[in-house]
C-alpha cells in the first residue's frame, strides 16, 4: 500500500504520530534493525498482540490485501503513471541477459497482475515457457487471474510459494516483484527461500520499493518540509481529501477494516491504532527522518552489500523527489524543484526500481 496510503491528508497525522508517539530520538547507528523491531513490540504492547512480530506482519497484511483488493488499481494511480516507463527501460535491458526463448518467469507478490501485465506489453510472449503469478491473498491472486486473462503464453496462479508446494520445482530464468519487499518481515530471508527456486544466472527485476535514504538527506527534508507547508492551506479545497476522510469514517478504509478484522480474529486483544497497523503492512517504510534513523526502510547501498554473495546490482533508479507526492501531479514550480534534488542526489529518491542478477555458474546454454 506505501505510497497509495500515504495520500497528502494522512501525511500530517503520520508525521505527528511519528514525531511524538512511535519512535525515539536517534541514539547511534548499531543494530538498526534491533530499534526497529523493538520499538513497534513496544508500541504494540497495550493491544497485546498474540502473535509474534514476524507472524504478525504476515498475518495483517493478508488481512489488508483483502480489503484492498478491489479497489487497488484504482488507489495506487502513482503506480500506473509512473512505473511503466521504468518498467520497459528494466525488461529491455533485463531481455539482453536472458535466453532468447524457453523464459520461465516467476512474479513474486503479483497483486492485480500489474508487473506481469506490463512485462507482457514489453517481452514478446512467444519468449515465455511459463509465467507463474504468486500471491499468498486469493483476493489479489484473483484479480490478477482476470487481468491476464488475454495472455497468449502459458500462465500459473499460485497462493503457496513455489519453493513450499512439496514437489520440486523446475527453475526460474527471470524473478519479478514490484512493490512487495517492504511487506515482508524477512525479506533476505525471502530472498534467500526464492533463490532455490531460480537458475544460477536467473535475472531478477525489482520494482518500486521505498528508500530511506530520501529521509536522510537535509536537502530533500526541506524541499519537502517547504511543499507539505504550502500544501497546508491548498489542501482544503481538494474534493479528494474529503472523500477519502468521509471513506475512514464509513470504515471503508483497507487499514480501519483491518484493525477491526485482526482483532476480531483474536490478533489483538484491543483495537490497535490505525498508524501502528499501517507500521506493521509497510514494515519496511520510513515516513520521516526518525523513522529512517531507526532503520525502517531500505537503503540501497546496505541491500547491495547484504545481496553481494549471491547477487549483482545491473540497475539502479531512483524517484519520488518529493516524498510520498506524486510527482507528475505537482505543480510546475515544485516539479522543478524535484528535479533538482533529482540531479544533486540521484540516489536519494523516495523509491528505487533495479535489476540484479545472481552470481552463480550458467548451466543452461544462453543462461
Ligand atoms: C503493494 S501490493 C503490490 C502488488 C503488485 N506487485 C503491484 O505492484 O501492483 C503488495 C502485494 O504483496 C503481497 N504480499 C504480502 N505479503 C506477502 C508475502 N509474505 N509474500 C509474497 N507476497 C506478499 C500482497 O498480497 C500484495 O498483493
Amino acid at each position: 500500500m506505501e505510497r497509495g496510503h500515504c495520500d497528502p491528508t494522512c501525511i500530517e497525522g503520520a508525521l505527528l504520530d511519528c514525531h511524538f508517539a512511535f519512535i525515539g530520538r536517534s541514539r547511534g547507528v548499531s543494530a538498526l534493525s534491533r530499534r526497529l523491531t523493538d520499538s513497534l513490540v513496544s508500541a504494540l504492547k497495550p493491544y497485546r498482540p498474540s502473535l509474534p512480530l514476524g507472524e504478525l506482519v504476515e498475518r495483517v497484511n493478508l488481512i489488508y490485501h483483502r480489503f484492498e483488493a478491489p479497489d487497488y488499481d484504482r488507489r495506487h494511480p502513482e503506480l500506473t503513471r509512473q512505473l511503466p516507463p521504468i518498467w520497459q527501460e528494466m525488461v529491455n535491458l533485463a531481455s539482453g541477459l536472458l535466453p532468447e526463448t524457453g523464459l520461465r518467469v516467476l512474479d513474486f507478490g503479483c497483486g492485480t497482475g500489474f508487473e506481469a501485465d506490463l512485462l507482457l506489453q514489453f517481452l514478446p510472449q512467444s519468449s515465455i515457457e511459463v509465467l507463474t503469478c504468486f500471491d499468498p491473498s486469493p483476493e489479489m491472486l484473483d484479480a490478477s487471474k482476470e487481468r491476464l486473462s488475454k495472455a497468449t503464453c502459458p500462465t500459473q496462479f499460485v497462493s503457496v510459494p513455489p519453493w513450499q508446494n512439496g514437489h520440486s520445482v523446475e527453475p526460474y530464468d527471470l524473478l519479478v516483484s514490484n512493490s512487495v519487499l517492504h511487506h515482508l518481515s524477512e525479506p533476505l530471508a525471502h530472498v534467500e527461500a526464492l533463490t532455490t527456486v531460480l537458475t544460477p544466472r536467473a535475472v531478477w527485476i525489482a520494482g518500486h520499493e521505498p528508500s530511506r535514504r530520501y529521509f536522510q538527506n537535509r536537502e530533500c527534508m526541506k524541499a519537502y518540509a517547504m511543499y507539505m507547508r504550502s500544501y497546508r492551506w491548498r489542501k482544503y479545497l481538494k474534493f479528494a481529501n474529503y472523500a477519502a476522510a468521509a471513506g475512514r469514517m464509513r470504515g471503508s478504509d483497507p487499514l480501519v477494516s483491518t484493525a477491526r478484522e485482526a482483532t476480531a480474529e483474536g490478533i489483538f486483544s484491543r483495537l490497535p491504532a490505525t498508524w501502528l497497523v499501517g507500521r506493521l503492512i509497510d514494515f519496511h517504510v520510513a515516513h520521516t527522518p526518525e523513522e529512517a534513523a531507526t532503520g525502517r526502510g531500505f537503503e540501497v547501498r546496505e541491500l547491495q552489500s547484504a545481496l553481494s554473495a549471491g547477487w549483482s546490482l545491473e540497475y539502479l533508479r531512483t524517484y519520488s523527489f518529493m516524498g510520498p507526492i506524486y510527482e507528475g501531479r505537482l505543480p510546475e514550480r515544485w516539479r522543478r524543484i524535484a528535479k533538482d534534488l533529482k540531479d544533486r542526489y540521484p540516489l536519494d529518491g523516495a523509491n528505487f526500481c533495479s535489476i540484479w542478477r545472481r552470481r552463480g555458474k550458467a548451466q543452461k546454454s544462453g543462461s
